[in-house]
């Protein structure tokens, strides 16, 4: 086996094979409640990362249904993680958050998806102007590109011919789409929170999951 890379230590307590126990519970404004089981493979191949693979079944039939895998990452010496995952409904995110002792909380920085994705969506990462001025730039694809900006009050943003511009920071506030909390339980079990927003509902949970341990 390969050893595993010091950079990715403070999340080695993800590492394994889990099976939900018990069913996972999967909510929203806008559906049944429905439980489903889901495998989750997490491991390393010494880089220093996380390769992860997540993958839900009917609980009665055992059809497949939602799969993702990605990758998750630390920026070296910080606590700050990256989740980088793509999904069979069409959907690839990137989120970002912080891992602090057992627990790690993420938060969607950008969404992207295929042109016929069933709808409706999960929103679209906006970026929504601080402070006064409540009009809101759209972003879509380009975040920070000049042209796309719309909105802005005049010289706040990018009037500025000077060559100190103003941060994309300063001026706003980004509204995430998805959110996830991982943590170890008391009992050694990974448990999985998901919440988000969508074109028609704001951000709800999703899935609440605990997983059991069955391969180290
Ligand atoms: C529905 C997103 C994971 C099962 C939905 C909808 C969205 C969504 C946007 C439509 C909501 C509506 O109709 O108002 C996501 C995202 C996931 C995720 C972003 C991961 C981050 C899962 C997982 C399961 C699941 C793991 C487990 C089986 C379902 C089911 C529905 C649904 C059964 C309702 C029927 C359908 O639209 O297919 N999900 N989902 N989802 N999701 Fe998820």
């Amino acid at each position: 086996t390969v050893q595993l890379n010091p950079v990715i230590e403070p999340l080695s307590w993800m590492l394994g094979t889990w099976l939900s126990d018990p069913p996972g519970d999967g909510t929203f404004p806008s559906m049944k409640p429905f439980q489903y089981l889901e495998e989750v493979h997490i491991s390393h191949v010494g880089q220093p990362m996380l390769n992860f693979s997540f993958n839900a079944f009917h609980p009665d039939t055992k059809k497949p249904m939602h799969r993702e895998c990605g990758f998750i990452r630390i920026q070296p010496d910080t606590n700050k993680v990256a989740f980088i995952s793509a999904q069979n409904t069409g959907l690839v995110e990137v989120e970002e958050g912080e891992v602090n002792g057992q627990e790690l909380s993420i938060a969607s920085h950008s969404v992207a998806r295929i042109s016929f994705a069933k709808k409706p969506h999960v929103e679209q990462t906006i970026m929504e102007a601080k402070g006064a001025s409540k009009r809101v730039c759209v972003d879509l694809n380009n975040m920070g590109k000049r042209k796309k900006w719309h909105g802005i009050s005049p010289g706040s943003l990018f009037s500025s011919k000077s060559a100190k511009e103003p941060k994309i920071e300063d001026h706003f506030i980004q509204k995430e789409s998805i959110t996830r909390k991982f943590r170890l339980n008391s009992e050694g079990k990974l448990e999985q929170t998901v919440s988000m927003s969508t074109t028609t509902q704001p951000m709800t949970q999703h899935l609440h999951i605990t997983y059991k341990k069955v391969i180290p």
